[in-house]
């Protein structure tokens, strides 16, 4: 028998496999699941991407390994994007590198960037990948809490300076996964100020900056300053419905992309340049997909949230991404567990997302609006018993 690494252990348990596996034997029973825990869009990639992925697939230069930083054109396209919807303009030699998703670059650049000890400000509820990227480095997640009376943002002031001195890493992640919080253009120079005068690199996660329902979020590297100490990574996934394709980028200040490109080049040889031809697809191809796709989850959310409020929930309509952070009364496993059981219901239990998630639910609207119209029917059923 071989023995997981140390490293391996200190990852915490997967808070969802029993549920994983209860949602498994009651759809092998017959139970109608309606499942609002994914958090992966149900709307297919752009017909256009596909017919893009088509013919370079059948390209032969793109069937060998890939360039460095991305190919050539696909940088050219994310640069050209950057300038027309953010109002940044990137070097795309020095300031893109394409990645295998952007989970792969957020688990890979604690390994480029911390020693054993340095520690990562972490908020929490959040996405893991933020602390488990951390502690496979070695390095030492501190927890920045998000609370709903501080609108889901953290407070700088309440990290203990012993703490601030260890501190390499800022992650943060606005639209948020999993509690739908914007963060407004002052928080973001506030923040850029606080990783300033303490040599703080802010990893700005933007995976949901194109699912909103209102106005566009705050492009957190359009503000002055932020490519002095941040990146942001971006995705193709939750934007064009690519969640399988595997591709994003981190694009920001040069010496972190160089860093986390040298990583990179060291343990996988990027993304399949076939997709990257397609992703060009996306970025400069016809764009109404995105404004159908803010206009199907806006419904989905709006139908979600009206009758949530309907049946005594204390929730509020989301600015943006398809989650929707529903405060509820009991514990969050315990709520999700009887959810699940008895009516057929997936929703994921907040403290998955950390301590502060705690007394929360997510649900995504990654389901048909009839199956949300069912979902909430079953639940305002179920809370007259
Ligand atoms: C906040 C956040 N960041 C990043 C990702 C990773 O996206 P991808 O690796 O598909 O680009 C996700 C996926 O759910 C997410 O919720």
């Amino acid at each position: 028998m071989f023995e997981a690494s140390k490293r391996l252990q200190k990852l915490p348990a997967y808070l969802f496999a029993e549920m994983d596996r209860k949602k498994k034997r009651l759809i092998s029973e017959g139970m109608d699941i309606i499942d609002f825990g994914i958090g992966d869009p149900d709307l297919p990639t752009p017909a256009n991407v596909i017919e893009a992925m088509k013919k370079g697939i059948e390209n032969p230069i793109f069937h060998k390994y890939p360039l460095g930083k991305g190919t050539y054109a696909f940088r050219k396209a994310i640069a050209d994007y950057y300038r027309q919807h953010n109002d940044v303009e990137l070097n795309m030699d020095e300031e893109i590198v394409v990645l295998i998703g952007s989970k792969e670059g957020i688990a890979h650049l604690p390994w480029a960037l911390l020693n054993a000890g340095d520690v990562s400000l972490v908020p929490e509820p959040g996405y893991p990948v933020y602390h488990i990227g951390t502690i496979l480095a070695e390095g030492m997640p501190f927890f920045l809490p998000l609370k709903k009376e501080n609108q889901f943002l953290p407070d700088f002031g309440e990290i203990p300076d012993d703490i601030l001195s260890k501190t390499k890493i800022l992650y943060l992640n606005y639209p948020n996964n999993p509690t739908s919080a914007f963060a407004d253009k002052d928080f973001l120079i506030d923040t850029i100020d606080f990783c300033k005068k303490r040599n703080i690199l802010l990893a700005y996660d933007a995976a949901y900056s194109e699912i909103y329902f209102g106005e566009k979020p705050v492009s957190f590297l359009s503000l002055p300053g932020a490519k002095d100490i941040g990146i942001e990574f971006h995705s193709l996934s939750k934007t064009y419905n690519m969640t399988g394709w595997r591709v994003g980028w981190a694009c920001g200040n040069k010496d972190i992309i160089a860093a986390l490109a040298k990583i990179k080049e060291n343990i996988d040889s990027g993304t399949f340049e076939a997709i990257q031809f397609a992703g060009i697809e996306a970025l400069t191809g016809k764009q109404d997909n995105i404004s159908e796709l803010r206009e199907i989850y806006r419904r989905r959310m709006g139908i979600l949230v009206d009758s949530l409020k309907e049946a005594g929930f204390d929730v509020a309509m989301p600015e943006g991404t398809f989650y929707c952070w529903v405060k509820i009364q009991g514990g969050s496993i315990e709520t999700a567990g009887h959810l699940l059981e008895k009516i057929g219901i997936v929703a994921t239990p907040g403290v998955g997302f950390g301590p502060s998630g705690e007394g929360y639910l997510r649900f995504s609207v990654t389901v048909p609006e009839e199956k949300i119209k069912e979902g909430v029917r079953r639940i305002k059923e179920w809370l007259k018993k």
